[in-house]
Protein backbone atom coordinates (compact mmCIF):
# COMPACT_ATOMS: atom_id res chain seq x y z
CA UNK A 1 0.00 0.00 0.00
CA UNK A 2 1.55 3.11 -1.00
CA UNK A 3 0.40 6.49 0.33
CA UNK A 4 1.08 9.81 -0.54
CA UNK A 5 -0.10 13.07 1.92
CA UNK A 6 -0.52 16.24 0.17
CA UNK A 7 0.28 18.77 2.93
CA UNK A 8 2.34 15.97 4.84
CA UNK A 9 4.16 19.31 6.00
CA UNK A 10 1.58 20.72 7.96
CA UNK A 11 0.20 20.01 11.86
CA UNK A 12 -2.25 17.33 10.99
CA UNK A 13 -0.24 15.97 7.81
CA UNK A 14 2.51 15.24 10.26
CA UNK A 15 0.88 13.96 12.99
CA UNK A 16 -1.02 11.27 10.69
CA UNK A 17 2.32 10.70 9.08
CA UNK A 18 3.60 9.51 12.36
CA UNK A 19 0.56 7.23 13.29
CA UNK A 20 0.78 5.53 9.79
CA UNK A 21 4.49 4.84 10.64
CA UNK A 22 3.10 3.73 14.23
CA UNK A 23 0.00 1.23 12.71
CA UNK A 24 2.18 0.11 9.51
CA UNK A 25 -0.82 -0.63 7.36
CA UNK A 26 -4.13 0.26 5.86
CA UNK A 27 -7.50 -0.93 4.71
CA UNK A 28 -5.94 -4.20 5.60
CA UNK A 29 -2.67 -4.11 3.71
CA UNK A 30 1.03 -3.18 4.94
CA UNK A 31 2.28 0.37 4.14
CA UNK A 32 4.89 -0.28 1.83
CA UNK A 33 6.25 3.30 0.76
CA UNK A 34 4.61 6.48 2.44
CA UNK A 35 5.53 9.95 0.68
CA UNK A 36 5.15 13.24 2.04
CA UNK A 37 4.49 16.56 -0.45
CA UNK A 38 4.40 19.93 0.92
CA UNK A 39 5.58 23.40 -0.20
CA UNK A 40 8.88 22.46 0.20
CA UNK A 41 9.69 19.15 1.35
CA UNK A 42 8.54 18.63 4.61
CA UNK A 43 10.17 16.66 7.89
CA UNK A 44 11.33 13.07 7.78
CA UNK A 45 9.37 10.81 10.25
CA UNK A 46 10.69 8.06 11.45
CA UNK A 47 8.88 4.29 10.02
CA UNK A 48 9.30 0.72 9.53
CA UNK A 49 8.73 1.30 6.00
CA UNK A 50 10.21 4.19 2.92
CA UNK A 51 9.31 7.76 3.74
CA UNK A 52 10.39 10.42 1.34
CA UNK A 53 9.61 14.09 1.26
CA UNK A 54 9.06 16.22 -2.11
CA UNK A 55 7.94 19.42 -2.84
CA UNK A 56 5.02 20.38 -4.69
CA UNK A 57 2.52 23.20 -5.17
CA UNK A 58 -0.25 21.98 -5.91
CA UNK A 59 -1.43 25.48 -7.59
CA UNK A 60 0.94 24.38 -10.19
CA UNK A 61 -0.46 21.82 -12.45
CA UNK A 62 2.73 20.31 -13.25
CA UNK A 63 3.89 20.39 -9.79
CA UNK A 64 0.93 18.31 -9.04
CA UNK A 65 1.65 15.78 -11.94
CA UNK A 66 5.15 15.62 -10.93
CA UNK A 67 4.25 14.45 -7.25
CA UNK A 68 1.08 12.78 -7.91
CA UNK A 69 1.60 8.77 -9.07
CA UNK A 70 -0.18 5.50 -10.67
CA UNK A 71 1.17 3.57 -7.68
CA UNK A 72 -0.49 6.18 -4.76
CA UNK A 73 -3.42 4.19 -3.86
CA UNK A 74 -4.20 6.61 -0.53
CA UNK A 75 -3.69 10.30 -1.26
CA UNK A 76 -4.94 12.41 1.85
CA UNK A 77 -5.64 15.80 0.34
CA UNK A 78 -4.93 18.39 3.34
CA UNK A 79 -3.50 20.84 1.81
CA UNK A 80 -4.51 24.08 2.37
CA UNK A 81 -4.74 27.87 2.77
CA UNK A 82 -6.21 28.56 6.25
CA UNK A 83 -9.65 30.43 6.97
CA UNK A 84 -8.22 34.25 7.88
CA UNK A 85 -5.76 33.93 5.03
CA UNK A 86 -7.96 33.03 2.51
CA UNK A 87 -9.78 35.91 3.67
CA UNK A 88 -7.56 38.09 3.52
CA UNK A 89 -6.00 36.95 0.25
CA UNK A 90 -8.55 35.57 -2.32
CA UNK A 91 -6.59 34.72 -4.75
CA UNK A 92 -4.52 32.53 -2.66
CA UNK A 93 -7.24 30.62 -1.41
CA UNK A 94 -8.51 29.88 -4.61
CA UNK A 95 -5.16 28.97 -6.55
CA UNK A 96 -4.63 26.44 -3.41
CA UNK A 97 -8.46 25.46 -1.94
CA UNK A 98 -9.94 25.36 -5.11
CA UNK A 99 -7.61 25.02 -8.09
CA UNK A 100 -5.16 22.86 -6.09
CA UNK A 101 -7.91 20.44 -5.48
CA UNK A 102 -9.04 20.19 -8.69
CA UNK A 103 -5.27 19.54 -10.19
CA UNK A 104 -4.83 16.89 -8.39
CA UNK A 105 -8.68 15.68 -9.12
CA UNK A 106 -7.51 15.94 -12.87
CA UNK A 107 -4.25 14.36 -12.05
CA UNK A 108 -6.01 11.36 -10.75
CA UNK A 109 -8.35 11.30 -13.22
CA UNK A 110 -5.35 11.41 -16.09
CA UNK A 111 -3.93 8.54 -14.39
CA UNK A 112 -6.94 6.06 -14.27
CA UNK A 113 -5.84 5.06 -11.30
CA UNK A 114 -9.17 5.42 -9.01
CA UNK A 115 -7.34 6.17 -5.64
CA UNK A 116 -9.25 6.19 -2.18
CA UNK A 117 -8.92 10.01 -1.94
CA UNK A 118 -9.45 11.86 1.50
CA UNK A 119 -10.19 15.17 1.78
CA UNK A 120 -10.40 17.83 4.61
CA UNK A 121 -13.08 20.06 4.79
CA UNK A 122 -14.29 22.42 7.16
CA UNK A 123 -17.26 23.28 9.01
CA UNK A 124 -16.92 27.10 7.42
CA UNK A 125 -19.21 25.51 4.67
CA UNK A 126 -22.30 25.92 6.56
CA UNK A 127 -23.60 29.48 7.84
CA UNK A 128 -25.92 32.46 6.59
CA UNK A 129 -30.03 31.67 6.87
CA UNK A 130 -29.66 28.20 7.27
CA UNK A 131 -31.61 26.70 10.41
CA UNK A 132 -29.90 25.06 13.31
CA UNK A 133 -28.97 22.16 14.42
CA UNK A 134 -26.83 21.24 11.18
CA UNK A 135 -27.77 17.77 9.97
CA UNK A 136 -25.62 15.56 7.15
CA UNK A 137 -27.89 16.73 4.49
CA UNK A 138 -28.05 20.36 5.58
CA UNK A 139 -27.32 22.98 2.24
CA UNK A 140 -24.01 24.37 2.47
CA UNK A 141 -23.98 27.77 2.53
CA UNK A 142 -20.26 29.41 3.29
CA UNK A 143 -20.04 32.86 4.35
CA UNK A 144 -16.30 33.48 3.69
CA UNK A 145 -14.10 32.85 0.93
CA UNK A 146 -12.79 29.87 3.13
CA UNK A 147 -15.43 28.26 3.23
CA UNK A 148 -17.45 28.56 -0.17
CA UNK A 149 -13.60 27.15 -1.34
CA UNK A 150 -13.73 24.08 0.53
CA UNK A 151 -17.94 23.63 -0.93
CA UNK A 152 -16.61 23.85 -3.83
CA UNK A 153 -13.98 20.95 -2.74
CA UNK A 154 -16.45 18.84 -1.86
CA UNK A 155 -18.71 18.92 -4.91
CA UNK A 156 -15.98 18.16 -7.48
CA UNK A 157 -14.60 15.17 -4.76
CA UNK A 158 -18.27 13.73 -5.10
CA UNK A 159 -18.25 14.29 -8.28
CA UNK A 160 -15.26 12.70 -9.24
CA UNK A 161 -15.95 10.33 -7.15
CA UNK A 162 -19.81 9.25 -8.20
CA UNK A 163 -18.24 9.59 -12.01
CA UNK A 164 -15.32 6.41 -10.83
CA UNK A 165 -12.37 8.58 -11.07
CA UNK A 166 -11.39 8.95 -7.25
CA UNK A 167 -12.49 6.76 -4.54
CA UNK A 168 -13.10 10.38 -2.63
CA UNK A 169 -14.70 10.96 0.72
CA UNK A 170 -14.56 14.10 3.04
CA UNK A 171 -14.15 15.19 6.11
CA UNK A 172 -15.23 18.46 7.66
CA UNK A 173 -12.83 18.71 10.52
CA UNK A 174 -14.84 20.70 13.59
CA UNK A 175 -11.66 23.01 15.28
CA UNK A 176 -8.61 21.09 16.06
CA UNK A 177 -8.01 22.01 19.45
CA UNK A 178 -5.38 21.93 21.35
CA UNK A 179 -3.34 22.63 18.09
CA UNK A 180 0.56 22.26 19.05
CA UNK A 181 3.40 25.29 18.08
CA UNK A 182 3.02 28.48 17.01
CA UNK A 183 -0.35 30.56 16.36
CA UNK A 184 -1.21 30.45 12.78
CA UNK A 185 -4.02 32.47 10.27
CA UNK A 186 -6.72 30.49 11.07
CA UNK A 187 -9.36 32.60 12.67
CA UNK A 188 -9.85 29.81 15.42
CA UNK A 189 -6.43 29.92 16.11
CA UNK A 190 -6.87 31.43 19.30
CA UNK A 191 -9.51 28.42 20.44
CA UNK A 192 -5.70 26.49 21.22
CA UNK A 193 -3.02 28.92 22.17
CA UNK A 194 -5.76 30.14 25.39
CA UNK A 195 -5.32 26.51 26.25
CA UNK A 196 -1.81 25.82 24.92
CA UNK A 197 0.24 29.48 26.40
CA UNK A 198 -1.01 29.06 29.21
CA UNK A 199 0.36 25.53 29.91
CA UNK A 200 3.41 26.44 28.41
CA UNK A 201 3.49 29.36 31.27
CA UNK A 202 2.58 32.22 28.25
CA UNK A 203 -0.24 34.36 28.29
CA UNK A 204 -2.16 34.31 26.08
CA UNK A 205 -5.45 36.86 24.05
CA UNK A 206 -9.44 35.46 24.08
CA UNK A 207 -10.73 37.81 21.74
CA UNK A 208 -14.06 36.46 22.18
CA UNK A 209 -16.77 36.42 25.51
CA UNK A 210 -16.36 32.98 27.50
CA UNK A 211 -19.92 32.23 26.47
CA UNK A 212 -18.59 31.87 22.62
CA UNK A 213 -19.61 27.92 21.57
CA UNK A 214 -17.92 26.36 19.21
CA UNK A 215 -17.44 22.56 17.89
CA UNK A 216 -14.21 20.92 18.86
CA UNK A 217 -12.07 17.51 17.88
CA UNK A 218 -8.52 16.86 19.49
CA UNK A 219 -5.96 16.32 17.14
CA UNK A 220 -5.16 12.71 17.92
CA UNK A 221 -8.86 11.65 17.47
CA UNK A 222 -8.59 13.67 14.45
CA UNK A 223 -6.40 11.50 13.25
CA UNK A 224 -7.82 8.48 13.83
CA UNK A 225 -10.90 9.65 12.54
CA UNK A 226 -9.06 10.12 9.41
CA UNK A 227 -8.00 6.79 9.20
CA UNK A 228 -11.49 4.96 9.79
CA UNK A 229 -12.40 7.24 6.68
CA UNK A 230 -9.91 5.93 4.56
CA UNK A 231 -10.99 2.12 5.54
CA UNK A 232 -14.27 2.53 4.42
CA UNK A 233 -15.59 1.37 1.33
CA UNK A 234 -17.12 3.65 -1.42
CA UNK A 235 -20.40 2.16 -0.59
CA UNK A 236 -20.58 2.75 3.02
CA UNK A 237 -20.42 6.45 2.20
CA UNK A 238 -23.74 6.97 0.24
CA UNK A 239 -24.49 9.85 -2.68
CA UNK A 240 -22.50 12.53 -0.57
CA UNK A 241 -19.37 11.27 0.50
CA UNK A 242 -18.69 14.47 2.16
CA UNK A 243 -19.86 14.96 6.24
CA UNK A 244 -19.16 16.08 9.31
CA UNK A 245 -16.31 14.73 11.41
CA UNK A 246 -17.65 14.32 15.37
CA UNK A 247 -16.74 16.79 17.54
CA UNK A 248 -17.88 17.91 20.85
CA UNK A 249 -19.74 21.84 21.47
CA UNK A 250 -17.83 23.52 24.63
CA UNK A 251 -17.70 27.36 25.16
CA UNK A 252 -14.73 28.70 26.07
CA UNK A 253 -15.18 28.87 29.85
CA UNK A 254 -15.97 25.26 29.51
CA UNK A 255 -12.25 24.88 27.63
CA UNK A 256 -10.73 26.70 30.12
CA UNK A 257 -12.45 24.78 33.21
CA UNK A 258 -11.46 21.38 31.85
CA UNK A 259 -7.98 22.78 31.68
CA UNK A 260 -8.29 23.98 35.33
CA UNK A 261 -9.90 20.90 36.17
CA UNK A 262 -6.18 18.81 34.20
CA UNK A 263 -3.53 21.33 35.13
CA UNK A 264 -4.57 23.25 38.38
CA UNK A 265 -5.62 27.22 38.26
CA UNK A 266 -2.28 28.54 37.35
CA UNK A 267 -3.08 28.68 33.42
CA UNK A 268 -6.42 30.36 33.17
CA UNK A 269 -4.49 33.63 34.93
CA UNK A 270 -2.77 33.73 32.29
CA UNK A 271 -5.46 34.47 29.80
CA UNK A 272 -6.31 38.13 28.81
CA UNK A 273 -9.40 39.58 27.51
CA UNK A 274 -9.37 41.39 24.90
CA UNK A 275 -12.14 41.62 21.68
CA UNK A 276 -11.16 41.69 18.20
CA UNK A 277 -13.38 43.02 16.14
CA UNK A 278 -12.19 41.04 12.52
CA UNK A 279 -11.81 37.76 14.50
CA UNK A 280 -15.11 37.78 16.17
CA UNK A 281 -16.66 38.90 12.70
CA UNK A 282 -15.51 35.40 11.25
CA UNK A 283 -15.75 33.11 14.03
CA UNK A 284 -19.38 34.55 14.27
CA UNK A 285 -20.57 33.19 11.25
CA UNK A 286 -19.37 29.38 12.10
CA UNK A 287 -22.16 27.12 13.29
CA UNK A 288 -21.80 24.88 16.56
CA UNK A 289 -24.50 22.72 16.80
CA UNK A 290 -24.33 19.74 14.54
CA UNK A 291 -25.70 16.49 13.84
CA UNK A 292 -22.41 14.12 12.12
CA UNK A 293 -24.96 10.93 12.47
CA UNK A 294 -23.69 9.62 9.31
CA UNK A 295 -19.93 9.79 10.68
CA UNK A 296 -21.01 8.49 13.72
CA UNK A 297 -22.70 5.58 11.99
CA UNK A 298 -19.28 4.97 10.39
CA UNK A 299 -17.33 4.72 13.28
CA UNK A 300 -15.89 8.46 13.58
CA UNK A 301 -15.48 9.59 16.94
CA UNK A 302 -16.15 12.35 19.09
CA UNK A 303 -13.50 13.09 22.44
CA UNK A 304 -15.16 12.04 25.56
CA UNK A 305 -14.69 15.23 27.09
CA UNK A 306 -12.43 18.70 26.81
CA UNK A 307 -10.23 17.46 29.52
CA UNK A 308 -9.37 14.39 27.00
CA UNK A 309 -7.94 17.34 24.87
CA UNK A 310 -5.75 19.14 27.33
CA UNK A 311 -4.21 15.74 28.85
CA UNK A 312 -3.48 14.71 24.87
CA UNK A 313 -2.09 17.70 24.37
CA UNK A 314 0.05 17.22 27.54
CA UNK A 315 1.10 13.98 26.92
CA UNK A 316 1.47 13.82 22.71
CA UNK A 317 2.43 17.56 21.65
CA UNK A 318 3.46 19.58 24.34
N1 LIG B 1 -6.74 22.31 12.06
C1 LIG B 1 -8.03 22.63 12.03
O1 LIG B 1 -8.61 23.07 13.04
C2 LIG B 1 -8.83 22.42 10.76
C3 LIG B 1 -10.20 22.64 10.80
C4 LIG B 1 -10.95 22.47 9.63
C5 LIG B 1 -10.31 22.04 8.48
N2 LIG B 1 -8.95 21.84 8.47
C6 LIG B 1 -8.33 21.41 7.23
O2 LIG B 1 -7.44 20.34 7.50
C7 LIG B 1 -6.32 20.40 6.61
C8 LIG B 1 -5.02 20.36 7.38
O3 LIG B 1 -5.01 21.42 8.31
P1 LIG B 1 -3.75 21.75 9.22
O4 LIG B 1 -4.29 22.28 10.49
O5 LIG B 1 -2.81 20.63 9.22
O6 LIG B 1 -3.14 22.99 8.40
P2 LIG B 1 -1.61 23.37 8.14
O7 LIG B 1 -1.63 24.80 7.70
O8 LIG B 1 -0.76 23.00 9.29
O9 LIG B 1 -1.24 22.42 6.93
C9 LIG B 1 -1.59 22.71 5.63
C10 LIG B 1 -0.38 22.47 4.77
O10 LIG B 1 -0.72 22.80 3.42
C11 LIG B 1 0.45 23.29 2.82
N3 LIG B 1 0.16 24.06 1.62
C12 LIG B 1 -0.37 25.31 1.53
N4 LIG B 1 -0.39 25.70 0.24
C13 LIG B 1 0.15 24.70 -0.48
C14 LIG B 1 0.41 24.52 -1.84
N5 LIG B 1 0.15 25.48 -2.74
N6 LIG B 1 0.96 23.36 -2.25
C15 LIG B 1 1.27 22.39 -1.35
N7 LIG B 1 1.05 22.50 -0.04
C16 LIG B 1 0.50 23.64 0.40
C17 LIG B 1 1.06 24.16 3.89
O11 LIG B 1 2.45 24.42 3.61
C18 LIG B 1 0.83 23.36 5.14
O12 LIG B 1 1.94 22.57 5.48
C19 LIG B 1 -6.53 21.64 5.77
O13 LIG B 1 -7.16 21.25 4.57
C20 LIG B 1 -7.46 22.49 6.59
O14 LIG B 1 -8.22 23.36 5.78
C21 LIG B 1 -8.20 22.02 9.59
Amino acid sequence: MNVLIIGGGGFIGQKLARRLAQKGELRGKPITRLRLADLSAPPVIDAPFPVETLACDISDRASVDAAVTAEDEVIYHLAAVVSAHAEADLDAGLQVNLFGVYNVLERCRALQSNPVLVFTSSLAVFGGEVPDPIEDWTALNPQSSYGAQKAMGEFLVNDYSRRGLIRGRGFRLPTIAVRPGKPNRAASSFMSSIIREPLNGEEAICPVAPDFLHYYLSPKRCVENLIRGTELEQEQLGQNVCMTMPGQTRTIGQMIDAMTAVAGPEPAKLIRWEEQPEIQRIVSTWRFDYRPEKALALGLEADASFEENVRFYLEEDK
